[in-house]
């Protein structure tokens, strides 16, 4: 399909730009941790988790699964986000923007695309969801730099949402030349400021509703399957939830157990159609994306979303990690990530009629569609140091491969109903009138070079 004539100018002009430059093959390495997840220190507050949780469950009751899960990620003390620095060769799992900075020039490349797409507002604001070292929005503001003319004087802002004061400041390193203000109070919408090297100004919130209203691109990568999920099973007396209970003959450890009657989770969560004996439903993502699409139906804009998931047809996908390895989910917990794969089926239902979906579509042939190949012969044909192309080469598969990132990793988009109308073509006995083309969504169709 001849689609994306305009993305693909964007695209080669980022091309032109980088070739030969060190930063085009300059492909990430581990940055240093600023607090390692096997600490002494980080030992005690795991420990002091559990006994958070044991206690919890002694004094009302088995908890559910998404229960759990919120306090191990993001209990404000003790949490696993809010208290480590994960991501990277060194720590517990790796995510696309630490592999390559091809992803987020790509990335950087959509975002423009889609600006232009909704008529070049004079505000644009690009909020990150979970934004975790910063790599992404860091490699988007590049692309940004280096299509400053394509740009014009649209004021264009930073907004993080970030519940991890760790990683908030690993961004505010990576991101701001200025020194951040931080603030304490947690009633503050604003807890930190700062300002890009190019004078871009940026925020750190807490919660997605105090991120300004406007025209905004939002950004959500390897976040959805980081809020929790409640799980549920379906049984001969129909579907029980299931919950997480100190195991009665060993009080130190957790186990999953059945709900002996319905849960409210299990009678408002689980559709009356389902077929599938065991679901994951992310009530809390579900929200989240309600609110993207108010905020997109409203303010225009987009939301992409891409992450590990499946389109209503997984049923038992949560698991730990821990130094790249699979880690039992309730064993030690705080020491290790928890993740379940993101259903697009449910975030396409509770996004509602207001906006218009696509995807999910594999990372493979997103990054394709958005041309990744061609990125990759210019680095090639630029690049004479054997191990730096062997790291491309390598970069390349993972996040490419089916059998890698290829496959399992998806995009997912919302958009404003108005990017997708067709234009109107006005025909009279002399005349014929033609608005202009509608722009293609980079990325969802497959690009052509001409
Ligand atoms: C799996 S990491 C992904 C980081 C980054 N997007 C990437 O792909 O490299 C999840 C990110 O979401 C943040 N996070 C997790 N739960 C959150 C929540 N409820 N609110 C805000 N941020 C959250 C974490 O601190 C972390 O920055």
């Amino acid at each position: 399909m001849r689609v994306g004539l305009r993305a693909t100018h964007l695209i080669n002009r980022i091309f032109t730009h980088s070739v030969g430059s060190a930063s085009a093959v300059r492909w990430r390495t581990a940055h240093i941790k600023l607090l390692c997840s096997s600490s002494d220190e980080s030992r005690g507050s795991r420990s002091s988790l559990l006994r958070h949780l044991t206690s919890k469950i002694q004094a009302t009751g088995p908890i559910t699964v998404a229960e759990y899960m919120r306090e191990v990620l993001t209990n404000p003390l003790m949490g696993y986000y809010v208290r480590n620095d994960m991501l990277g060769p060194d720590g517990d799992f790796i995510t696309s923007p630490e592999i390559s900075q091809i992803f987020g020039e790509l990335i950087g490349v959509w975002i423009i695309s889609e600006w232009i797409g909704a008529g070049r507002p004079k505000q644009l604001q690009l909020v990150e969801l979970g934004p975790g070292k910063g790599s992404l929005a860091a490699d988007i503001l590049r692309v940004f730099t280096q299509l400053h003319s394509v740009i014009g004087d649209a004021s264009v802002s930073l907004h993080l949402v970030e519940v991890s004061p760790v990683l908030s400041r690993i961004q505010a390193q990576e991101l701001t030349r200025t020194c951040s203000h931080e603030v304490d109070n947690t009633d503050t919408p604003v807890y930190c400021s700062g300002e890009t090297a190019t004078g871009l100004p940026v925020s750190w919130y807490r919660r997605l509703e105090d991120v300004p209203a406007g025209f905004s691109i939002f950004l959500a990568h390897e976040f959805f399957d980081a809020l929790p999920v409640h799980k549920f099973e379906r049984t001969q007396k129909g579907w029980r939830e299931v919950l997480v209970d100190i195991h009665p003959e060993k009080p130190e450890q957790l186990r999953f157990v059945l709900a002996p009657s319905p849960t409210l989770a299990s009678s408002a969560l689980v559709q009356a159609d389902e077929r599938r004996s065991h679901v994951e439903v992310c009530a809390e993502g579900g929200v989240l994306v309600q609110q993207l699409a108010r905020r997109v139906a409203e303010h225009g804009g987009a939301a992409l979303i891409a992450d590990y998931g499946h389109d209503g047809t997984k049923t038992d996908t949560l698991r730990g990690f821990k130094g790249h390895r699979q880690h039992h989910v309730l064993a030690d917990p705080g020491s290790a990530d928890l993740t379940a794969d993101v259903d697009f089926r449910y975030l396409r239902r509770m996004a509602g009629g207001g906006v218009a979906c696509m995807g999910p579509l594999a990372q493979r042939a997103f990054l394709k569609n958005m041309g990744i190949d061609a990125r990759m012969q210019v680095l090639l044909r630029n690049c004479t140091d054997a191990s730096t192309r062997k790291q491309l080469i390598n970069s390349y598969a993972l996040l490419t491969d089916p059998a890698q990132m290829g496959e399992r990793f998806n995009f997912f988009c919302l958009l404003h109903h108005g990017r997708l109308v067709q234009p109107q073509v006005l025909t009279g006995l002399k005349l014929e009138k033609r608005s202009p083309a509608q722009l293609p969504v980079a990325g969802f169709t497959e690009l052509s070079y001409s």
